[in-house]
């Protein structure tokens, strides 16, 4: 079956060296004006100049005319939390009111109070909840979700949550990422005995998630209240040794040294880095970690001090950006509206946003070979914009430009 995309007012193609983009190269995304691209058997088979690849045509190929349209890779959103039952909109009104996101976990909500109720539910509701999610990323152009566990904090729960994600990929035509992040925090029956919880993670929850193979990565909430560095540095090592890569929430609300540890432990990121220092940004440049900035939670909770992206830029850091979508401190689905901000608020630019969320961010999922670009042998996994300008999806924010959804070749919105 043989697909041609044609008169793309841009076809942003991202190709480029097969690695992450760092520096200046963040600012190159390889367009090409009055763009077509052909697609065999959901795979990339040439992108180029309408008028060249149209002389090449065999008569049966079907024609998609994407005239005055924008054609990107699909979205790669390379940190959420999309599986949790209920929502949280009382403290969402709560911090409108004033209170903070720490006072309001500090008295059992936040985290736990999610947890509570994804406990409570079965692995059916948990899916339907979550397929109704994973509808609104794909309405945002995102075909690549990372999907973290965290909501459980049970065996049998965390193990639900895996199941979930394991079901989304058969039945949503995204594709899900699964994350084990059992120490998203201490549950409420292990408050008094954390080093307990921490011991159940490392010597149940972990073996079976490896087991069953649930999970290609492990997470860690490594935050003042959660879990320390050492704590963190036991469960992390012991996900390794069960083959795990590593990824790793830090620096979010304080710095406890998580960054250095994400450096040492050599993971695939470290995510948030909101209170992050130069030495620490000069130690992630070092071992090869990318930074996964998460704009949207910066902005929902109410505060301004965004991660530093141009010093980890200039660093020659391959930054990722994503939505971190979870039901307290990021409510967002949109990889547009992440664009929005890192441009506003981070003085990325447009070309450096887009990069941070498909080509970077598929490396930093490990997929960097198969999606994130659209070059020759990738997968077909794109979206038509309905602008003419790939900066508007940036610019213009709370409007949606997505015309349609391609993955694999296929047309899934
Ligand atoms: O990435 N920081 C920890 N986890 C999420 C918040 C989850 C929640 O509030 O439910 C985050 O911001
Ligand atoms: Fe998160």
């Amino acid at each position: 079956m043989l697909v041609a995309i044609l008169h793309a007012a841009q076809l942003v193609t991202l190709a480029g060296p097969k690695r992450p983009r760092i520096g200046g190269e963040m600012r190159d995304l390889g367009i090409v004006g009055d763009g077509a691209m052909l697609v065999e058997d959901g795979q990339v088979v040439r992108t180029g100049p309408s008028g060249a690849i149209q002389k090449v045509l065999p008569p049966q190929t079907q024609i998609i005319d994407a005239s005055g349209k924008v054609v990107l890779p699909g979205f790669v959103d390379a940190h959420a939390h999309p599986v949790f039952a209920g929502d949280r909109v009382d403290e969402f009104e709560m911090r409108a009111q004033g209170a903070t996101y720490e006072e309001i976990a500090a008295s059992g909500g936040g985290i736990r109070s999610t947890v509570r109720k994804t406990r409570a539910a079965s692995e059916d509701e948990l899916l339907a909840q979550a397929k109704k999610h994973a509808s609104w990323f794909l309405k945002g152009g995102t075909t690549t979700v990372e999907a973290k566990s965290g909501y459980g904090l049970t065996v049998e729960d965390e193990l639900k949550i895996l199941r979930v994600i394991r079901r989304l990929n058969a039945e949503t035509p995204l594709e899900f990422v699964p994350t084990f992040l059992g120490a998203h925090a201490i549950p409420d029956e292990f408050r008094g005995a954390p080093e307990q919880y921490v011991a159940l993670v490392i010597h149940k929850m972990l073996p079976q998630v490896a087991d069953e193979q649930l999970a290609e990565n492990c997470d860690v909430f490594c935050e003042r209240g959660y879990f320390d560095i050492s704590d963190s540095e036991r469960i992390l090592r012991a996900a390794q040794e069960h083959g795990l890569r590593l990824r790793m929430h830090v620096d979010q609300l304080t710095n406890s040294g998580g960054a250095f540890l994400a450096a040492r432990l050599h993971a695939a990121t470290a995510d948030h880095l909101e209170q992050i220092h130069a030495a620490e940004i000069a130690a992630l440049a070092e071992a090869g970690v990318q930074p996964v900035l998460l704009p949207g939670s910066v902005y929902a909770l109410g505060k301004t001090r965004y991660p530093p992206a141009r010093e980890m830029i200039e660093a020659g850091l391959a930054v990722v950006i994503a939505t971190d979508f979870n039901p307290g401190s990021s409510p967002t689905p949109s990889m547009p509206m992440v664009l929005s901000l890192a441009t506003t608020q981070m003085k990325m630019t447009p070309a450096e946003s887009v990069t941070a969320a498909t080509i970077n961010a598929a490396y930093s999922l490990n997929r960097g070979d198969r999606i994130g670009s659209l070059e020759t042998g990738k997968l077909a996994n794109f979206a038509l914009h309905d602008c003419v300008d790939y900066r508007e999806l940036a610019y213009y924010f709370g409007v949606s430009h997505l015309h349609s959804v391609y993955v694999r070749g296929e047309q899934v919105l």
